[in-house]
């Protein structure tokens, strides 16, 4: 059972998230190929070797997804806006794209639903990869320009707005680790983007602020590293893992500087007087959003910076072999107060569970309990200080799940990806009955 609504404040905001490539179908609507497009191309890639070309069909069956939110007693929306869709070639505007965001916003309005919206969550136009993606320091004056579009045409209506989904995953997992598109393994490339995924946040920030943009933030993810053993060589791996993860974005915005312990490895890489743009990126936030999941077992690998390398951990795992560790939330709500962000609001803007296809009442028992834990530690670190305003789930539907494919299932409704009918699960009746009690 999910904990009572009555465990949080009468204005905490409960929510439920997704992101434009995950759900709209990336081939519809004049929408142009995005760099997930080309890296879904590629065989290898992903696991299944599926693309978002028609994912949830959710441009077109997006009424029923905001009835779904709207029925489990929601108060907000977390989306994002596809810059591919907005604008296809990476700068020129697709009327069609920003007239879709538009009808979507008035829905949620229509239903009482808060519009959060996510400016960037992936889906980088190709013709801007093509000039060298988040490796160009031209893409940040690119990407103010996508958010001051979007945002004279809705921000009317808007009730709080990110720049960037997990600068970590657009420029380590991407362009270090491989994972994501575009799925580079080289330092400089990764070091280049850990620096201008940041300068492209604070840029847009003044010019949305400039444009008059209200509730601004960026969204971050956070996981736990902890060492494998009490080696020497496991605490320093947890460590640096911990500095390229959980500290470099969040010192870097705070006007901390980044960490010591990911300079090591990243500074001979980053663009020359990067020190010069350290003040453009400290700009203020009105909110921080966290993402949490997991965490990692840190062991020495000799050779190379980072020297650490992951090793399977003994707690119970998901589907997509994530350990699940709820303290986890707490403690990185209580940290980040502590150690960086002091007393600006905080939102859980994503926390899930992946888990197999199956009956939807009984296989979804898991998922239940994973988010009852979740907001049990949300309570725990408000109960600590914490001003904590709110829980978005991820997600709304199951989606497309990037490296994955379709094989994950992390949302509250099912999705037949044959027929695209959307059957709620047992977790979105537990929100539901948390939620409309
Ligand atoms: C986060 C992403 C989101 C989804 C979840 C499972 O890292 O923001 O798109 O893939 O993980």
């Amino acid at each position: 059972m999910l904990p009572p609504r009555s465990d949080f404040p009468a204005d905490f905001t409960f929510g439920a998230a997704t992101s434009a490539y995950q759900i709209e179908g990336s081939a519809q609507g004049g929408a142009g190929p995005s760099h997930w497009d080309t890296f879904a191309a590629t065989p290898g890639n992903i696991i299944d070797n599926s693309n978002g070309s028609r994912a949830c069909d959710h441009l077109n069956l997006w009424p029923q997804d905001l009835d779904l939110i709207c029925d489990a007693g929601f108060d907000a929306y977390r989306f994002s806006t596809s810059w591919a869709r907005v604008m296809p070639d990476g700068v020129t505007v697709n009327p069609e794209g920003l007239d879709f965001y538009d009808r979507l916003v008035d829905g949620m309005l229509e239903r009482g639903l808060k519009p959060f919206l996510t400016y960037h969550h992936w889906d980088l136009p190709a013709a801007l990869a093509d000039k060298g993606g988040w490796q160009n320091r031209d893409v940040a004056a690119q990407f103010a320009d996508l958010c001051t579009t979007i945002h004279d045409r809705l921000g009317d209506r808007i009730a709080s707005a990110a720049t960037l989904n997990e600068p970590w995953c657009m420029a380590w997992l991407s362009h270090f680790l491989g994972h994501h598109a575009p799925g580079l393994r080289d330092i400089r490339a990764a070091s280049r983007a850990m620096h201008h995924v940041l300068l492209a946040h604070s840029t847009a920030m003044q010019s949305l602020r400039a444009a008059g943009a209200k509730n601004l933030g960026i969204v971050l993810n956070f996981e736990t590293q902890h060492p494998a053993d009490d080696s020497d060589g496991a605490r320093r791996a947890a460590d640096v893992q911990d500095a390229i993860y959980n500290q470099w974005f969040i010192r870097a915005i705070m006007g901390q500087g980044y960490p010591e312990a990911a300079l090591e490895g990243i500074g001979p890489h980053l663009p020359d007087r990067w020190q010069d743009d350290m003040a453009t990126i400290a700009q203020p936030l009105d909110w921080l959003g966290v993402n949490y999941y997991t965490r990692h077992l840190n062991a020495p690998a000799p050779g190379l910076w980072p020297n650490a390398r992951d090793v399977p951990g003994p707690l119970p795992k998901t589907q997509m072999d994530w350990e699940i560790r709820p303290e986890g939330l707490s403690e990185f709500l209580v940290r980040l107060k502590t150690d960086h962000t002091g007393d600006l609001p905080l939102y859980v803007t994503e926390n899930g569970m992946a888990h197999a296809e199956g009956d939807l009442v009984t296989a979804d028992t898991g998922r239940v309990q994973f988010i009852a834990d979740h907001l049990r530690a949300c309570k725990s670190a408000m109960d600590q200080g914490v001003d904590l305003r709110g829980f978005f789930y991820w997600s709304l539907l199951d989606n497309y799940e990037w490296g994955w494919g379709y094989g994950p299932r992390f949302g509250l409704v099912h999705v037949d990806y044959d027929t695209m009918a959307r059957t709620p699960k047992d977790s979105w009746h537990a929100f539901r009955r948390m939620l409309t009690a």
